[in-house]
């Protein structure tokens, strides 16, 4: 088994290799320390998005860090205000921007369209950004199967990704499984739950009898199912260094089930009115 973080969760066949254990941005305020510091540790994926606002604070932590740009897969992501090819690409050059970067190594579509704008005009711009070279990879966020179906008929270019919440209180098997057929990455948010895992009885007990934290365990089930990324977030370095070691131990098959089975109807936390799909 291998210690090396950036482990890659696959190549898909829009060709991306995504380290598998990414570092999430959201709601870190100016996060220009914290990713320098994720990029210290060992962290090769950083997840941002316009819709964030971490998007200066991430290129200002690259530079600081001083970790070549061509080592970091780095993403973002065009909010559903944008989705208008005009507007589409005008976000692009303003995320680039924000970064300080040529290209980024995937775009995302941050959810799907609320106004009726036709998916093919959004995918025609987002497969333009990748034309244009302003990113490696594109892929989507927040589509259910039927939308990611639509999207790669109406796509010029190959997705390499969804990127949709995944922890142990949501069942996302049909996802997971669509993706596997698919041959594109299940990119997982929100991996720990935004911290409600932290409290469970049972990852704390399948925790102690490792010799792990639970954060490792609810990132270890993720990883072992295979072609799975995820981009837990944290401002704490200990955390920080915590989560990326998820390669050194193996869960059983009776601890893997006991984790999904935590799975809940209501386990959702993202979930807002008006923009989200009808989830599968
Ligand atoms: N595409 C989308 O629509 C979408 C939606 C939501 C999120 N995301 C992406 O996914 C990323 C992750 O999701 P999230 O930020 O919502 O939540 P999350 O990663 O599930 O949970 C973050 C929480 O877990 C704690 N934590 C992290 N690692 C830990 C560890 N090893 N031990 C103990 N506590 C730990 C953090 O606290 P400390 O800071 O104290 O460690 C923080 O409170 C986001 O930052 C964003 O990049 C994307």
């Amino acid at each position: 088994m291998s210690s090396i973080p950036s482990l890659s969760a696959g190549v898909t066949n829009g060709g991306a290799k995504i380290p598998a254990i990414g570092f999430g941005t959201s709601q870190l305020g100016d996060c220009t320390d914290v990713v320098a510091k994720a990029l210290e540790l060992g962290y090769r994926h950083i997840d941002t998005a316009w819709k964030y606002g971490s998007e200066k604070g991430v290129g200002k932590g690259i530079r600081l860090s001083g970790v070549p740009r061509k080592e970091i897969f780095l993403v973002t992501k065009v909010s559903h205000e944008y989705l208008r090819a005009p507007d589409f690409a005008r976000s692009v050059e303003e995320s680039l921007e924000n970064l300080q970067v040529d290209y980024v190594d995937m775009l995302h579509v941050h959810w799907p369209t609320v106004d009726n704008i036709p998916l093919d005009e959004t995918m025609g711009a987002l497969a333009e950004a990748k034309r244009k070279g302003k990113t490696l990879h594109i892929g989507v966020a927040n589509f259910n199967i039927a939308l990611v179906e639509e999207a790669m008929r109406k796509c010029p270019e190959p997705l390499s990704t969804l990127q949709a919440e995944y922890h142990p209180y949501l069942d996302q098997s049909k996802v997971l499984e669509a993706c596997r057929k698919w041959g594109i990455v299940f990119t997982a948010y929100c991996p720990l739950a935004r911290g409600r895992v932290f409290n469970d009885p049972v990852l704390g007990e399948i925790a102690r009898s490792k010799g792990k934290s639970i954060a490792q365990v609810a990132l270890r089930w993720i990883m072992q199912q295979g072609n799975i990324a995820a981009i837990p977030r944290s401002a704490n370095p200990k955390h920080m260094a915590e989560s990326l070691q998820v390669f050194d131990f193996e869960l059983t098959h009776d601890e893997m089930r006991r984790i999904h089975g935590l799975a809940k109807p209501d386990g959702r936390i993202a979930n807002p009115k008006g923009r989200a799909p009808a989830w599968d």
